[in-house]
């Protein structure tokens, strides 16, 4: 963001420290103030993680809290079996039956609100329903919707079961839904035909169609008719499907602490997306833990995490998390800037919101719509901050604390991944000083280290980012895949031979004298968008497949809203005319094949791309032509001339 964006007057109101302690109305109510917790579970690891699981009601407690009798493939809590619906809804009903579950309200302004006894209703009718269409115990359930109620629905009903759910972020394009669908061999299907977008209707359905014609296999769907009653032919029509089993109660299945609660999609370097496997007692027991100690919720908080459940964010901290506490969690259907940008303080205000988390992104998007919008409501409900999904520089971190938080609420940044399933990295909110920039200490019990290249630990600068011992909410394995699992999140670091397994989830990162991680950024080939991470390779695969591309290359280019962007280079071949037709197909591909949100920012012809002598590409200079960095080393390139070609177009 460059300086102009922002008043001097807005400026000066910044706080100028660069540490801030956590202001003590909060420290007084906070769910952890002492500080002895790193030790105490230092020295009781891996026993410490029953702190964790007694947040849950087992039906068989654990024997062994970790089994590491096959590792890098760990378990969790085995021996213990429990149901993930019956922890989040049943199991409040005696006390907490009245109090409001989901809060949901549309981007028109509709409101929809569960309290748990509806929650249970619900859930009940659509496993019900969910049974009758054939569905059985671990069969996988696609889960492609928007931000409706129905999409935790349907994830909690299909813990209740025992099917684990694979939801795909709706914006996601049909190729990429069949992909998911093929790959986790998922028969069935709940989805919706339509939903709205800054005021506009979507169309939801012929994506749907489009999948259903490509995946191989035979696919059972449930439609949810929301720009009119479905009455379609083939799939059945949601709302006629669950109203004939309301009332109907379904005993939720015992399951073992290691079976599969879901799968979540994520890109990685190589083309095709992996199948993350989370199961379901760590997992649980992990996001329960995080959203009790960092997000510091109680069950008569409400809560608000706006990002979306089709991503792992969603999964764990506005679905599992919140609800495992009997917490009210807030949904929001649309756009933050719509019908005007003060949409989200206005719903803060109206809910009296207590904790809100969101991403730097859009931290850097409500810096830019400036303080009037905050400013014209009550934001004093708040108690707390927190942000996920890219780093945040210093000062979005300070506007957010002084213009959100009113420099009363701590700022948690929260560091952790897909893989990770809940937050690794971030300060704990009663106890930690907080340092704008810097996610944190690793929490109590998390060994994450910053280490060389040679894997040599880092006391002070930077390095790469590793974990040196397993965590309850930990990815299992990539699904169907083991020898993926091991390749890309073991291979780096371990030394099987001396049964030393460290986990490395390929972000560079920086450590002060504190202790304290500032996580950099990716070291693959990972563009994060938004807090999106989408793969190069898979962008590559759908500006190649155009016709009259002979060549591309994809990169990450800083950008001042999304923190990165997607820029492609593209060498046309030789009869094709490289100008905006073919430029408009580029963008139309990558729409198509992965979605609207990995639309590229550029695309830029050139008659070559930077390589090195040994033929490969030179991604890094054109990051940082993306970025209008100074070019770094240009010596060992075949062809040097084509970087300062390239750079005069970017500009
Ligand atoms: C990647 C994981 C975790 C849910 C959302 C993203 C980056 C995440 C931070 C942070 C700096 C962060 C990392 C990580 N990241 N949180 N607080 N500071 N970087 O999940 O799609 O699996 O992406 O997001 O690069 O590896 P994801």
């Amino acid at each position: 963001m460059s300086d102009d964006d922002m008043s001097d007057e807005i400026e000066a109101r910044l706080p100028e420290e660069d540490s801030f302690e956590p202001p003590e109305e909060f420290v007084d109510q906070a769910n952890y103030t002492d500080s002895s917790i790193y030790e105490r579970f230092e020295s009781d690891w891996p026993e410490c993680w029953e702190e964790a699981a007694t947040l849950l009601d087992w039906y068989d407690v654990h024997d062994q809290v970790l089994d590491t009798s096959d590792e890098p493939f760990y378990e969790w809590f085995t021996g213990g079996s429990l149901n993930a619906c019956y922890e989040c809804v049943d199991r409040h009903l005696p006390e907490r039956g009245d109090e409001l579950a989901i809060q949901w309200e549309g981007e028109n302004g509709e409101k929809r609100q569960f309290t748990y006894e509806d929650l249970h209703e619900e859930v009940n009718a659509v496993a019900a329903a969910l049974q009758d269409i054939g569905v059985g115990e671990d069969d996988v359930v696609s889960v492609y919707m928007p931000m409706l109620p129905e999409l935790p629905i349907v994830m909690l009903a299909c813990a209740r079961i025992g099917a684990p759910h694979n939801v795909v972020f709706a914006g996601f394009s049909s190729d990429a839904l069949a992909t998911r669908m093929e790959n986790s061999d998922s028969e069935y299907l709940v989805t919706v035909d339509g939903y709205l977008r800054r005021g506009e209707l979507l169309d939801h359905e012929s994506k749907v169609d489009d999948a259903l014609a490509s995946v191989e296999h035979d696919v059972e769907a449930v439609v949810l008719g929301r720009r009119e009653p479905w009455s379609g032919e083939g799939p059945h029509g949601y709302r006629e499907l669950v109203d004939g089993h309301r009332g109907t109660e379904v005993e939720p299945v015992e399951r073992d602490s290691e079976d599969m609660l879901f799968l979540m999609y994520t890109s990685g370097t190589t083309g095709t997306p992996k199948g993350v496997k989370h199961t379901t007692g760590g997992y649980l027991s992990y996001v329960a833990w995080t959203a009790h100690a960092v997000l510091d919720l109680t069950p008569e908080d409400t809560y608000w995490c706006a990002a979306d459940i089709g991503w792992i964010t969603g999964h764990s901290y506005i679905v599992y998390g919140p609800l495992a506490l009997g917490t009210t969690t807030v949904m929001y259907e649309g756009a933050p800037d719509h019908p005007d940008k003060d949409r989200l303080w206005e719903m803060v205000e109206r809910y009296m919101v207590d904790v809100f988390y969101t991403a730097p992104t859009a931290v850097r998007a409500f810096m830019k719509w400036g303080t009037d919008y905050p400013e014209s409501h009550d934001l004093s409900s708040l108690r707390l901050l927190g942000t996920v999904g890219e780093p945040i520089n210093p000062r979005a971190w300070k506007w957010y604390y002084r213009y959100i938080g009113g420099e009363s609420c701590p700022v948690v940044d929260t560091w952790w991944q897909t893989e990770t399933g809940g937050m690794m990295v971030t300060t704990l909110p009663g106890i930690g000083e907080m340092k704008p920039g810097s996610a944190g200490l690793p929490l109590p019990g998390i060994d994450a280290r910053v280490v060389t290249g040679e894997g040599e630990e880092v006391d002070d600068g930077a390095g790469y980012l590793t974990v040196h011992k397993p965590w309850p909410g930990m990815l299992r394995t990539v699904y169907g895949d083991d020898e993926r699992y091991i390749e890309e999140y073991w291979s780096e670091y371990s030394d099987p031979d001396e049964d030393e397994w460290i986990y490395f989830p390929e972000d560079g990162a920086k450590v002060d004298d504190d202790g304290y991680i500032t996580v950099l950024g990716r070291v693959d080939d990972v563009v994060n968008v938004s807090g999106h991470r989408l793969g190069t390779m898979e962008l590559e695969s759908a500006v190649v497949g155009v016709e009259g591309v002979a060549e591309a290359a994809v990169v990450g280019g800083s950008h001042d809203v999304k923190g990165e962007a997607v820029y492609v280079y593209v060498i046309a071949e030789e009869d094709a005319d490289a100008g905006d037709e073919l430029r408009g197909e580029i963008v139309e591909a990558v729409e198509g094949e992965i979605g609207p949100f990995a639309r590229p920012e550029e695309v830029v012809f050139t008659p070559d791309l930077p390589k090195t002598r040994s033929g490969k590409i030179m991604r890094r200079l054109l990051e940082d032509v993306a970025s209008g960095e100074p070019l770094g080393d240009t010596s060992t390139l075949r062809n040097p001339d084509v970087v300062e070609d390239i750079r005069g177009q970017v500009e």
